[in-house]
């Protein structure tokens, strides 16, 4: 009993002699650790005779609940002295001025993005994506343009070196390969929206090597022209926030749509400004049928099925309703710039309420 009255004694002192928390938790470890002191005792316990074994464990118990009260007494203490000790250092002068808060913009790009997606989906299109970096065959042969077709030339293309078999890849010159990459992985129907970036060899105020379109696609049983003329004069209409916005469709050709149209909006000309909405006429985007012959490319049967696309460039589409000048600036990261054109969060449009803003 003896001993155990003088172990007591001794861990007691060890534990308010500790004077950090890491110094408290060595205590608590030599006392009643795995191998600690009261619990090597307890290990001898079943060497004893029984009368003694009981109350040497007992005694044993009595000593570890004292010892957990006293660390638990102790581990407030320093707590709190840990906490004045930081209360002291970091004292706040609430005298200094506020901290200049940069706010983040949303890119004009990210934004009219949104817009897009979020007008379209509206509709029922989900969005489709595709990668930068394309096969020859689904940037060009599979939509209609052979190699060899003058259409080739008119893209201005980014060619990659031919791969060890001659394959040959390009930078995406459209998003119309997504397209492809759509039919080939679903059967209809299908109604999908593609926006990402393109590439082509050019370099002026209204064009950029790198830039961005969306491409739509609906193809099912039943999907003709007027379809594709309502799904476009809403757009038109939503994106602009003009409900009376003048919208013709002129005819034109692209090797992956038959018959083809070109998408003009009305706008007004004057004293060198352009506005949106007018009696002048504007092209927004390219439009068709699907050619029945892309169709058949991607494994569709083109006697059920038939269906309408659509492509425009998103750069052209953002200048013309933020009044952006100059397509080149929205990559030069000018801060300044994303400052001026940029949009704060959460300015989302709907078909129904248009771009709040
Ligand atoms: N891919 C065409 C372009 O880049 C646009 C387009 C897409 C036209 C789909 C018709 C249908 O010019």
């Amino acid at each position: 009993m003896d001993d155990v009255d003088a172990l007591l004694g001794e861990l007691t002192e060890a534990i308010s002699a500790a004077d950090t928390l890491e110094a408290l938790d060595a205590a608590r470890v030599a006392a009643l650790g795995k191998k600690g002191r009261v619990t090597q005792m307890m290990k001898n316990l079943g060497g004893m005779a029984p009368e003694e074994r009981k109350a040497a464990g007992q005694a044993l118990n009595a000593v570890k609940t004292q010892l957990a009260e006293a660390i638990e007494a102790r581990k407030a203490v320093l707590e709190d002295a840990d906490l004045d000790a930081r209360l002291m250092a970091e004292t706040v002068d609430v005298t200094l001025p506020p901290r200049e808060e940069r706010q983040g913009f949303i890119h004009p790009i990210s934004q009219t993005i949104d817009e897009v997606v979020a007008i379209f989906g509206e509709m029922g299109f989900t969005v489709a994506e595709g990668p930068d970096i394309e096969a020859d065959w689904y940037n060009f042969t599979a939509l209609n343009i052979p190699p060899e077709h003058p259409a080739r030339q008119e893209h201005d293309t980014f060619y990659l070196p031919r791969e060890q078999d001659g394959q040959r890849t390009v930078l995406r010159t459209h998003t119309s390969p997504v397209q492809i990459r759509t039919m080939l992985d679903h059967k209809p129907p299908i109604r999908v929206i593609c926006p990402g970036r393109t590439y082509r060899c050019d370099y002026d105020a209204t064009h950029s090597p790198m830039f961005h379109q969306v491409e739509g696609l609906v193809v099912d049983e039943k999907t003709h022209m007027g379809h594709l003329k309502g799904c476009l004069i809403d757009f038109c209409r939503a994106y602009f926030g003009i409900d009376d916005l003048p919208v013709r469709f002129r005819p034109s050709y692209f090797p992956f749509t038959e018959p083809s149209a070109e998408v003009d909006i009305g706008c007004t000309r004057a004293g060198g400004k352009l506005s949106i909405g007018g009696d002048d006429w504007l092209e927004i985007l390219g439009s068709g049928m699907v050619n029945p012959a892309v169709l058949e490319n991607c494994g569709i049967d083109s006697t059920r099925y038939q269906g309408f696309a659509f492509g425009m460039g998103l750069e052209r589409i953002a200048m013309l309703k933020y009044g952006i000048p100059d397509l080149r600036t929205f990559f030069e990261s000018d801060l300044r710039w994303l400052r001026h054109y940029g949009f704060a969060a959460l300015d989302m449009p709907s078909m129904v309420t248009g771009l709040t803003r």
